[in-house]
């Protein structure tokens, strides 16, 4: 047996004794008793009676264990105008540990203490890291929001989490244009229900915010003057952090991580997956407002003594499709971890790699992709020109660390363009019918996850373990649903296809088609509207709205421009730019069931090419028949 399938056989057959194993990684300030506690079970519970910091994890015991003078952190901006600003800047993990520890204390001295939540509105800066292992450092809890989501979206969130504090910048900087966080976060502010009496702010050249209105403090000023704070023990399953999510409805979902399943399995995933350990320089090309950032760019990267890269930049266009190749030869980079979309960007501006020619890349030895599905053609180019194993792996929020992959870390499997390679150990992956039944190998199902879900998954979602059960655990009994459809090989390997639900997935980011429809739906000629996600080459899939206007509403000629003009602004203010929202038809009617649910699933599949059948609760067909070509002349 090799030994991925050794690996994966023991941590299903004895789960116990492998993650036991696996904990030893982290230094626990108090060891836990057990592994895994079933007794209030689906509500499991890893590590039970265990106590550590994960803060203390990422940064002070490698300091204490003599690597202090290791970079931590390298921070590299594309975009601060290196006149006024420097673009690069670099933190040993002393030096990272001592800013995150004033960082910590500064929270303190505002009132932050053990299980207060903060609301971290930044862009990718070191201070965005500092800020969420300080959270660490004193057991608050942080939940980072996006900052190319828009107020509403951050007032659904502040809302929920309910912060003592909020921990802004003052702006993020997008190739065309400098956004303003202070109004966004202002407008937030008024439509939220709670309001937490401090942000703590942290002023960029670009774009420095007014602090003279109330509640704002400067970083600058009260940082520097801060009490470092030491590391304070938490329960193993005392929550980390919340991360809100896209479901299917306008409402985003908590997923809440607790610290000691975190911090292992995060660990183990290092080694593991991606065979970066201490010393080597890792560099995640996303954001810290997304899972894929707070689990690789920050705390797995930090939890085992390896470097982490934080670039603030796009892979083309800041300056070129040179981008990625430069911060691998600038910063030694061994392995880059990103989303598809970002290598079709580059594949698409620079089909031949001549960029890629200029720059000493041999430091390079992977590429890990998620996010999307890796499509064939994108795996093939990237192997192609960079001469290095390239590897599709695939999770979600909810899972925090890859579900499937080719666990190079452990054995490198057979390569099959197209499947994110095996399940990884700790996931026991099952594909089943609409009934609950296994399918057989080759045939395509619900991707489902038998419970327990091994350590470092969600534990339930913020404030509502109702919601939790309901919409993960409630489908098939004794299985997560992941959501997503796909199917098992006859070796074993994952081919992950798409949602089964009305989640899109837009470069990568993670949307729900009801939050831009509720935003569609604020304009005065809509009587109703359906999104779905339809494919495009670049970002692997975009919104398109499906509109029926009120009765005595205009639509033809220059005010269906205009209309669409409205709607295209209606989504960048409810939703954010990054709903990348810009296709609206009108339509006299949308097909909807018996019962009156919208048939987004058959528009979706008519609109991605695919022969959908009819269904049989269909009210009426000829909407659906009307509506077939608009939909097929997308393509
Ligand atoms: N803050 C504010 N606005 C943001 C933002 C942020 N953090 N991130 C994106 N936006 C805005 C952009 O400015 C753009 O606005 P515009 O419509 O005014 O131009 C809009 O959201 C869409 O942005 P983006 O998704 O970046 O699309 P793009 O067309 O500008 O670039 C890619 C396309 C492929 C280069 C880009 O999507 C990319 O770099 N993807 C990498 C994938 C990734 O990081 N995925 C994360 C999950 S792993
Ligand atoms: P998010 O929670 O934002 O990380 O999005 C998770 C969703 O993205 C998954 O449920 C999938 O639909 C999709 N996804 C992520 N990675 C992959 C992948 N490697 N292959 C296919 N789909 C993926």
């Amino acid at each position: 047996m090799g030994a991925y399938a050794e690996a994966y056989r023991r941590s299903l057959a004895d789960p116990e004794g492998f993650w036991r194993e696996a904990a030893e990684i982290i230094d626990w300030t108090a060891e836990p008793s057990r592994a895994l506690d079933a007794g209030a079970a689906p509500f499991y519970r890893w590590f039970p009676g265990g106590e550590l910091n994960t803060c203390a994890n990422a940064l002070d015991r490698h300091v204490a264990g003599g690597a202090g003078e290791r970079t931590a952190l390298i921070w590299d901006s594309a975009m601060v105008d290196p006149s006024r600003t420097p673009a690069r800047r670099s933190f040993t993990y002393r030096e990272l540990r001592d800013e995150v520890a004033r960082v910590a204390g500064a929270l303190a001295a505002l009132g932050v203490g053990k299980g207060d939540r903060v609301v971290v509105y930044m862009p990718m800066v070191p201070e965005a890291v500092m800020t969420m292992l300080a959270c660490a450092r004193i057991g608050a809890v942080h939940s980072v929001v996006f900052g190319g989501f828009a107020a509403k979206e951050l007032a659904a969130r502040i809302e929920d989490a309910r912060p003592t504090l909020v921990v802004a910048a003052s702006c993020g900087l997008e190739p065309a244009r400098v956004v303003e966080y202070q109004p966004i976060l202002e407008r937030a502010l008024e439509l939220s229900a709670h309001r937490p009496e401090h942000t703590l702010m942290l002023q960029r050249d670009a774009c420095p915010a007014d602090l003279t209105l109330p509640g704002y403090l400067d970083w600058d000023e009260v940082v520097p003057a801060a009490e470092p704070a030491d590391p304070v023990p938490v329960a193993s399953d005392d929550p980390l952090y919340i991360l809100y999510t896209s479901g299917t409805t306008g409402k985003p979902k908590g997923v809440l991580r607790t610290a000691g399943g975190h911090a292992v399995a995060l660990a183990w995933s290092m080694g593991a997956v991606y065979d970066v350990h201490a010393g080597d320089v890792f560099w995640t090309v996303s954001d810290v407002g997304w899972v894929v950032g707070h689990s690789y760019i920050v705390y797995g990267p930090l939890l085992v003594g390896a470097t982490t890269v934080v670039y603030e930049g796009k892979p083309v266009g800041t300056p070129d499709a040179g981008a990625f190749w430069r911060i691998v030869q600038e910063h030694r980079v061994k392995t880059i971890f990103t989303a598809p979309t970002a290598i079709r960007a580059i594949k698409k501006a620079d089909p031949e790699a001549a960029e890629l020619g200029k720059y000493d890349t041999t430091t390079l030895a992977a590429l890990y992709l998620a996010g999307e599905r890796l499509d064939p053609e994108t795996y093939h180019w990237a192997s192609r020109v960079l001469g290095v194993p390239v590897t599709d792996h695939w999770w979600q929020t909810e899972t925090g660390w890859p579900i499937a992959a080719n666990p190079r870390g452990l054995e490198a499997l057979p390569v099959k363009p197209g499947s994110a390679t095996v399940p990884v150990p700790g996931w026991d992956v099952r594909v089943l019918d609409e009934s609950g039944a296994p399918v057989p190998a080759g045939r395509e199902g619900e991707i489902a996850i038998r419970l327990p879900l091994p350590p470092g998954a969600l534990a339930t979602l913020w404030g509502d373990d109702d919601r939790f059960v309901e919409s993960y655990l409630s489908r098939h009994e004794g299985h997560y649903h992941t959501g997503d459809s796909g199917h098992l090989d006859a070796d074993g390997h994952l081919f992950v296809m798409g949602r089964i639900d009305d989640v899109i997935n837009v470069a990568g980011h993670r949307l729900s088609t009801g939050a831009i429809e509720a935003a569609l739906a604020t304009h005065p000629a809509v009587a109703e509207c359906a999104v779905i996600g339809v494919p495009d080459p670049l970002k692997g899939q975009v919104p398109y709205g499906l509109i029926v206007l009120k009765a005595g509403a205009e639509a033809a000629g220059d005010d269906a421009a205009k209309l669409r003009a409205e709607l295209v602004e209606a989504v960048r203010r409810d939703v954010g730019a990054v709903a990348a929202f810009r296709e609206a038809s009108i339509v006299p009617a949308l097909p909807k069931t018996r019962s009156g649910k919208i048939l987004r699933r058959t528009m979706r599949g008519i609109a991605g090419g695919r022969d959908e059948p009819v269904p049989p609760t269909i009210e009426d067909a000829s909407v659906l028949e009307a509506l077939t070509p608009i939909l097929r002349n997308r393509l």
